[in-house]
């Protein structure tokens, strides 16, 4: 059986984005987990990129790539920080790593970008263990690493004097996907990942409720169907589209964008 990693009524299509240099997004310091392929590894591209790129860009990695330790190697605002997602007394560790390189400016913001498809994807092949994984990963994994994160990213928020929510200033991005949608799943399957980004998106939501009174914008994003292991050949966009669209979309987000679950391209979708 075949999957399509998008939501049935497919926006991924229309995308918007302009060159770089016009791009005002400009978080001081930006962490993404991920970073060794895939969208993760094209964020740190394009946060690179812009006209006033991050003091501060620490990317996780799990496995290192050759184009990951090359960007690392070449950009002294690069920070290559090894971590398996699961690991949560590791966290920790990461977090005073960040803490010393930031000091008192805090962390701007944190993309949750580290995620797991699992193979077996009907009804007939999905195991428990793969129910369990893609929890793990996918939702266990982007709460508790918010949650030891959360003081740096409410620091940043403080330490800007700005009013107002903004994803520059202190922001969380849990990367979601469309698929994830309760309302538009027409097609089935997907047991596991669907399952676990929805319970991404429902704790994304609580957290937006608790911690609202601090400031900081915190939404779920699906990235697009993008073509990268995950998205698969099919896919409709590449990584630099992707991205791109997504810094454009991070530089409008506001207030009003608190608590919400958002296409790359800035259309809304239906949980
Ligand atoms: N591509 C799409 O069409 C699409 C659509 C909707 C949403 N998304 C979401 O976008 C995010 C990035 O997707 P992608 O397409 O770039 O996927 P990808 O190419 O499969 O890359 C997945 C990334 O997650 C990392 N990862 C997985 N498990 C990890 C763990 N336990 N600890 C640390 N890192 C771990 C991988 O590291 P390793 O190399 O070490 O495994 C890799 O860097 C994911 O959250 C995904 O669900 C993607």
């Amino acid at each position: 059986m075949h999957f399509e990693l998008t939501s049935e009524t497919n926006f991924d299509f229309i995308f918007i984005f302009s060159d770089s240099f016009t791009l005002k997004m400009s978080p001081k310091s930006v962490l993404i987990t991920g970073c060794n392929r895939g969208i993760g590894l094209e964020l740190v591209k394009q946060f690179l990129a812009l006209g006033s790129p991050p003091q501060h860009i620490f990317a996780t990695f799990r496995t290192m790539s050759d184009e990951l330790k090359k960007l690392g190697d070449e950009n002294k605002n690069v920070y290559l920080l090894k971590m398996d997602i699961t690991d949560i007394p590791s966290y920790h560790s990461i977090v005073k790593q960040v803490e010393e390189v930031v000091g008192e400016a805090g962390l701007n913001l944190l993309i949750n970008n580290a995620g797991l498809l699992p193979t077996n994807r009907d009804l007939a092949s999905v195991t428990p263990e793969d129910m369990r994984q893609a929890f793990e990963v996918n939702c266990v994994a982007p709460l508790f690493f918010t949650k030891e994160m959360f003081p740096l990213i409410e620091k940043a928020g403080k330490a800007s004097g700005e009013t107002g929510r903004s994803l520059s200033k202190a922001g969380v991005v849990q990367m979601s996907t469309a698929v994830a949608s309760i309302a538009e799943n027409t097609g089935g399957g997907l047991y596991a990942y669907r399952c676990s980004k929805s319970a991404l998106n429902m704790s994304m939501k609580s957290m937006s409720q608790d911690l609202k009174d601090t400031g900081v914008l915190i939404l779920a994003m699906h990235p697009g169907w993008v073509l990268t292991d995950m998205g698969g050949p099919n896919a409709l966009i590449t990584t630099e589209v992707c991205c791109k669209t997504m810094l454009e979309t991070f530089e409008s987000l506001s207030d009003k964008d608190h608590g919400t679950f958002l296409r790359y391209n800035n259309t809304p979708i239906p949980w």
